[in-house]
């Protein structure tokens, strides 16, 4: 087995029981873990392979694994509500965020999309984030450093967007998730390069109209389009071949844009 395979003291480890319930926790020697479900020791994980089996005091079986970063959104401490996996994903592969890429994000509330971001874009990119409520920037910090401990591609602004733009370093994407992202419509050229994207997520079709249409108007803004992701789960038991009772039902409408060179200019 390899050193790296092994959980570490100090690292996040997801815990699920039985009946599907997760817990996020971070390995310390020494600790233990409990729950309705009995204990565990943390020494009976650190050190075993990721995705080992351990049983509580009450002899029940817990799965341990290294969270992905789908698993740590869904668990970590919020202040904003977070931007759902099925949608983080869509917003990576439509605002085509690569490697080296500088990408200029607003709020930051809880840190989910900043996460995905910062990952996408690597260490040779750059993710600008800020956050007018201080408390979540924090919160969203807190997030980020627990789960890639010093990041070097990263800068925090504390205030509203719309008060950093006219000073802003060129970006190649915009990304926004705050209510009334047509106010940013124009503002945002400054900093965004022709040729770069621009994305927001809103949680309304009221909103997503009236973005789309201010970006629809704007000569410097081309290729708008509008789209909800639905994911639908199916329960594949023995002839319980059939959709989950359930779903996320609805969380939030995508509307981007291209950034063009007007043509009179
Ligand atoms: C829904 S939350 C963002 C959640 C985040 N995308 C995530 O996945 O964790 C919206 C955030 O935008 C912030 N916000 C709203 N308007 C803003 C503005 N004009 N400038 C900066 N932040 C703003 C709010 O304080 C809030 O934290």
């Amino acid at each position: 087995m390899s050193v790296l395979e092994a959980f570490q003291d100090g690292e996040q480890v997801l815990l699920i029981d039985q009946r599907g319930k997760r817990h996020l926790l971070t390995l310390r020697k020494g600790e233990a873990f409990h729950s309705d479900r009995g204990w565990i020791p943390h020494d009976a994980i650190i050190g075993h392979p990721d995705g080992s089996w351990v049983r509580s005091s009450l002899g029940l079986r817990h799965l341990a694994l290294r969270p992905t970063l789908a698993e740590y959104v869904l668990e970590m401490p919020r202040g904003a509500q977070v931007i759902y996996p099925k949608d983080l994903a869509m917003i990576l592969f439509w605002a085509d965020v690569y490697p080296g890429c500088r990408v200029l994000e607003a709020g930051t509330g809880s840190g989910a999309l900043t996460l995905a971001l910062l990952r996408a874009v690597g260490p040779e990119g750059k993710v600008i984030t800020y956050e007018q409520r201080e408390e979540f920037a924090r919160r969203a910090l807190a997030n980020i450093h627990a789960r890639m401990g010093e990041v070097t591609n990263l800068a925090v602004r504390f205030g509203p967007v719309e008060e950093g733009l006219a000073d802003e370093e060129r970006v190649d994407r915009v990304i926004l998730d705050l209510p009334e992202p047509w106010r940013l419509v124009e503002p945002v050229l400054r900093p965004l390069r022709p040729g770069g994207i621009f994305l927001c997520y809103v949680p309304t079709i009221i909103q997503s109209q009236q973005v789309a249409e201010a970006l629809q108007r704007h000569p410097a803004y081309g290729l708008v389009e509008t789209f909800e992701t639905l994911v639908r789960p199916w329960n594949i038991e023995g002839p319980s071949v059939r959709p989950f009772h359930r779903m996320v039902a609805h969380t939030g409408f995508i509307t981007l844009a291209r950034r063009v060179v007007p043509e009179d200019a």
